[in-house]
């Protein structure tokens, strides 16, 4: 996770780095820092909090500073964990995990050399002041030789005050060349602007940049050349617009989000051709992304398409699945950086699979790997909960299993209204909201679809409430969790599928039996008055395989009202970050 940035030029590069680190908040915000170098010394600048806390450092003089905006992984959040870490002629900023920073700490400190952090982070700046002999380039050599694990790094040297090294492993790491300066960031969004030329840095090479220009070396140390990425420079909306917070308002954008996906689908589809000609399918994705793929999963089977089955990609990248040039590998990823589902992805392809990427963020990592690419078009999501990108997921998923099973049918015109008509149907949850906001743990039912929608809105319910939840399938309840439930235990029950409703129902009556309030979420209007449950939301009805891109928004939206009752920011829930890009 976090996000970092360099700048050499002849602008300014407080100015550069601070608006750099703004557009790779979303990255990590615990902590941040800059380091800008100026006069033969550092001027350290590093606060607890978001990148705002620091943004009086943009009137600073300097042009060629490095900044970071942290995600902590080794060490708490203090000021002095936040990066750059500083050692003498050395200042680095670090994306990623040190693995063997133990041993390398030891050998630093039996040296006499004195840690200023606990994080793994630090050892890089003790390696480069040790291994330097006046070439900085060969001193990146010998460090990285001795690094395990992830890294994205920028380094700052004493010795040369217009220069910023870069090295790069498992992290992302973009390069931005222009007249005007030269740029390093973990992502495109913090380089690409007008005049700029982006590079995307690969596993194992380095790039020097000065206030003139960059140059790119290989693993070796050998000069290469490298191809620009192409990329368009198109607006995206991250302006808030009247509204209070990007989830509601992301919420509010779910119907163009489908709509736009549905269409892009359309003249993308040519691509499906060639990954037809497979025994298995697995998809892959972490968070709302795999809950995205078991919904997928479901959908696939309910088409009769080859045996589809939906992972965790944490879990899949040390499975012993089969994968091989039989099957298909569909990653999804909204940011298209998670560490784990990019590895899941590398993993696949190593052992022969296809691979097609669904994201929404074009030249992604994950891009880079894929045989074909399907984009989300949810447009820029900025708060951590995932919300429209599901439902972008959906559609394209599901666009993509009609297309492979050459199902006549294709994912419904109406759908786009009908997520609109269950946003309005579904405001009265903010009554919900104000009722469950005290509860011990919330539950989460459903079968088949409904249940997989389950998973994802006590996904949503955790992440910003911080109050317990769980989803679960509505007839596993009384082989375990019935034990938990009674007054202090909401339950939400999703009936949306007609061939199981009365199950699900009976469900509903044994909590309700135990004391449990309950609260439905139906498209079934025999259900609207549920005797016995505290209130009921009655969402458009279409066919039950497309219910999970409308029944979740009610569910988005508890977790929303919930979260901001409760006075947390939903945008930004603490510990946790929009691009997961550390194991
Ligand atoms: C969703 O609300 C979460 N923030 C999280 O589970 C997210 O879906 C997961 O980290 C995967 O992210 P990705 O789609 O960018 O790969
Ligand atoms: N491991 C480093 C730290 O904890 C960097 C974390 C990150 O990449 O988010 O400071």
């Amino acid at each position: 996770m976090c996000g970092i940035v360099g700048y050499t030029g002849r602008g300014s590069a407080a100015r550069a780095v601070f608006r750099g680190l703004k557009a790779l908040e979303y990255r990590g915000y615990d902590s941040v820092g800059i380091a800008l170098m100026h006069g033969g010394r550092f001027a350290l600048h590093k606060r607890v909090g978001r990148v705002d806390c620091i943004q009086d450092v943009q009137e600073q003089n300097g042009e060629i500073g490095i900044g970071h905006t942290r995600w902590a992984t080794h060490g708490g959040v203090t000021e002095e964990n936040a990066h750059p870490h500083v050692y003498q002629r050395f200042a680095v900023v670090h994306n990623g995990i040190i693995e063997n920073y133990r041993i390398l700490k030891e050998e630093c400190l039996l040296r006499g050399e004195r840690f200023s952090s606990e994080t793994d982070s630090e050892v890089i700046a003790h390696l480069f002041e040790w291994e330097y002999r006046g070439d900085l380039l060969s001193a990146a050599q010998r460090v990285c030789r001795r690094l395990r694990g992830s890294y994205a790094i920028a380094v700052l040297c004493l010795d040369f005050p217009s220069v910023i090294l870069c090295a790069k492993k498992d992290s992302p790491l973009l390069v931005g060349a222009s007249v005007e300066g030269q740029f390093a960031a973990s992502d495109l969004s913090a380089v690409a602007r007008k005049g700029v030329t982006c590079y995307r840095m690969e596993n194992g090479e380095f790039s020097i940049l000065d206030k003139e220009s960059v140059s790119f070396f290989g693993a070796d140390g050998t000069a290469i050349e490298k191809t620009p990425v192409s990329y368009s420079l198109q607006e995206q909306d991250t302006e808030l617009g009247g509204y209070g917070h990007y989830m509601i308002k992301e919420i509010d954008e779910i119907p163009q989000a489908v709509e736009r996906t549905i269409r892009a689908f359309k003249r993308e589809i040519e691509a499906v051709q060639g990954l037809k000609d497979v025994f298995r399918i697995h998809i892959v994705g972490c968070g709302t992304a795999y809950h995205s793929g078991i919904a997928a999963k479901l959908f696939a089977q309910k088409r009769g398409c080859v045996s589809t089955e939906g992972y965790l990609a944490s879990e899949y990248r040390y499975g012993d699945q089969t994968v091989d040039a039989n099957t298909l590998v569909i990653a999804v990823s909204q940011s298209g950086e998670t560490a784990d589902t990019v590895a899941a992805a590398v993993m696949a392809k190593k052992r022969g699979a296809k691979l097609l990427a669904i994201t929404n963020v074009a030249h992604s990592t994950l891009t880079s790997y894929a045989d074909c690419v399907l984009h989300t078009k949810a447009g820029c999501e900025v708060a951590v909960a995932a919300t429209k990108s599901y439902n972008a997921q959906l559609a394209v998923l599901y666009s993509f299993f009609d297309a492979f099973s050459a199902c006549r049918e294709r994912i419904w015109k109406g759908l786009p209204d009908l997520c609109k008509k269950t946003i309005e149907a579904s405001r009265r949850v903010k009554e919900w909201a104000n009722q469950m906001k005290s509860a011990k743990c919330a539950y989460f039912i459903g079968r088949r679809f409904d249940y997989a929608v389950a998973m994802e809105g006590s996904l949503k319910w955790k992440e910003i409430t911080y109050l317990p939840g769980d989803g679960l399938a509505a007839g596993e309840l009384k082989h375990g969790t019935l034990a938990l439930v009674d007054e202090s235990t909401p339950v939400v029950a999703l009936i949306t599928d007609q061939a199981v409703a009365d199950k699900t129902f009976n469900a509903v009556h044994e909590v309700i039996a135990r004391g449990a309030p309950v609260y439905v979420v139906t498209s079934i209007p025999s259900y609207a008055n549920c005797e016995g449950a505290v209130d009921t939301v009655l969402i458009p009805q279409t066919k039950e395989e497309y219910m999970p891109m409308l029944s979740v928004i009610p569910l988005q939206l508890l977790a929303y009202y919930a979260a901001v009752a409760l006075g947390n920011d939903p945008d930004k829930p603490r510990n946790l970050a929009k691009s997961v890009t550390v194991e």
